[in-house]
């Protein structure tokens, strides 16, 4: 498992790294100097004191077919072998995304440290949780998730860093020039991934989602926050900014709906490509997986794109899969069986790519799936029922990893 990334060398200038992505030199240039006359400005905001986490906000279950109200059974003894045994034995990283409230329930703890090696903070993390003022970031979320990792042995992909959602009001009024608007996304990363980074640097937080959907479904740059604020440099500038802040972190760009081969995954494609090329500091690319039992990619094409990806030297990460069965007219127990069967070619094409060295679910259980509240309707995408049992997507997985 390459939880830490080999030391890698990163010494190509900026100008080479814009070229290759074809940004203006002058501008460049004009925007270099205008910077290093503001010397002084590029400092690490203060941290926030921590504050205690706030109260967990009321679950939404929609509970029509999928889900229940009622509390989940006690455990019964699983005969099954872990996942995370099985998975470690192949040298994967398994793991689910988790909001810090979640891991106060024994029931759902239990399971997760049973079953899991690895956690991605479902939301602590992004803008307008961990930096909701100018001047002010909020750690505490975050800090209960870290600290849960900590106890229990478990790793933290950090997500995420760049992205155009769930963004600050402050953001989103804010009246800055771009020069400022990069001052902003470099504070932000330093101090962010600084905090988690740590005095003593155990590597808990062992990846970061750098830059996430930043490509269209026709493979072009999507013309979200970042890019109208800055322009194409905000992606090489967000991984610099990363790698300063903790040069051990292996760095993700990180989609969408470019897990197979199409113009979305070309266009993801291409610009990894020429961030490699440029030596930006990157080492991966997560597939999120959002997926159902119609539109998932082949195994095929699934092992195409992670094998064009292994020769760029890039790693990959399954990083939010789950797989919607809503609105389809087959019985529950039908549904769960096409499902287990997407999930099984998931897992096949991963173990099949040398490259692929994580596995994640876009959370633990049906139960707090964020689908049916995306979605509108009841859903059931997930590992574990919403009753924390397992369904036969685990079999499926564990079948796979014997
Ligand atoms: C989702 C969360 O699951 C929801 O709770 C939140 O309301 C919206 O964001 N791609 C991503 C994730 O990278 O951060 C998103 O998470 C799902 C899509």
């Amino acid at each position: 498992m390459n939880a830490v990334k080999q030391d890698r060398h990163h010494d190509h200038s900026l100008v080479e790294i814009l070229a290759v992505l074809g940004i203006d030199l002058l501008l460049l240039c004009l925007t270099l100097i205008a910077g290093a006359s503001r010397a002084g400005l590029i400092q690490t905001l203060p941290l926030a004191q921590l504050s205690m986490p706030t109260a967990a906000p009321t679950m939404n279950v929609v509970a029509a077919g999928y889900s229940s109200t009622t509390q989940p059974a006690t455990p019964t003894p699983d005969p099954r072998p872990p996942l995370r045994a099985l998975a470690e034995a192949r040298g994967l990283l398994v793991g689910v995304s988790v909001a810090p409230w979640w891991l106060e329930d024994p029931h759902y703890s239990a399971l997760l440290t049973r079953q899991f090696n690895a956690i991605i903070p479902e939301n602590a993390m992004k803008w307008d949780t961990i930096h909701p003022e100018p001047d002010r970031y909020d750690f505490s979320q975050g800090d209960a998730i870290v600290e849960f990792a900590r106890r229990n042995g478990l790793k933290v992909r950090g997500h995420t860093l760049a992205w155009g959602n769930q963004l600050s009001q402050w953001m989103l009024e804010g009246d800055f020039t771009r020069d400022q608007w990069i001052q902003i996304l470099h504070d932000h990363i330093i101090t962010v991934v600084g905090h988690y980074r740590g005095a003593n640097n155990d590597h808990t937080v062992f990846a970061w989602d750098v830059v996430n959907e930043a490509v269209g479904l026709q493979g072009e740059l999507y013309s979200n926050f970042w890019l109208q604020k800055i322009g194409p440099e905000y992606i090489p500038l967000a991984f610099q900014f990363a790698h300063e802040a903790d040069p051990d972190a292996l760095l993700f760009y990180n989609d969408n709906g470019g897990e197979g081969l199409n113009p979305k995954s070309q266009g993801i494609y291409n610009l990894v490509q020429g961030l490699v090329k440029s030596d930006v500091p990157i080492d991966g690319v997560g597939l999120q997986l959002h997926t159902d039992t119609f539109i998932a990619p082949s195994e095929a094409e699934l092992v195409a794109n992670m094998k064009r990806l292994a020769n760029l030297g890039l790693q990959v990460h399954i990083t939010e899969m789950d797989v919607r069965v809503q609105n389809i007219k087959k019985s529950l127990s039908e549904k769960l069986q096409d499902q287990a069967g997407i999930y099984r070619r998931v897992i096949s094409a991963c173990l099949a790519s040398p490259n692929c060295t994580g596995f994640f679910t876009w959370g633990l259980t049906d139960r707090f799936s964020w689908i049916p509240g995306h979605t509108g309707y009841p859903d059931a995408p997930l590992l574990f029922d919403e009753n924390y049992q397992p369904k036969p997507a685990l079999d499926a997985i564990l079948e796979m990893l014997k």
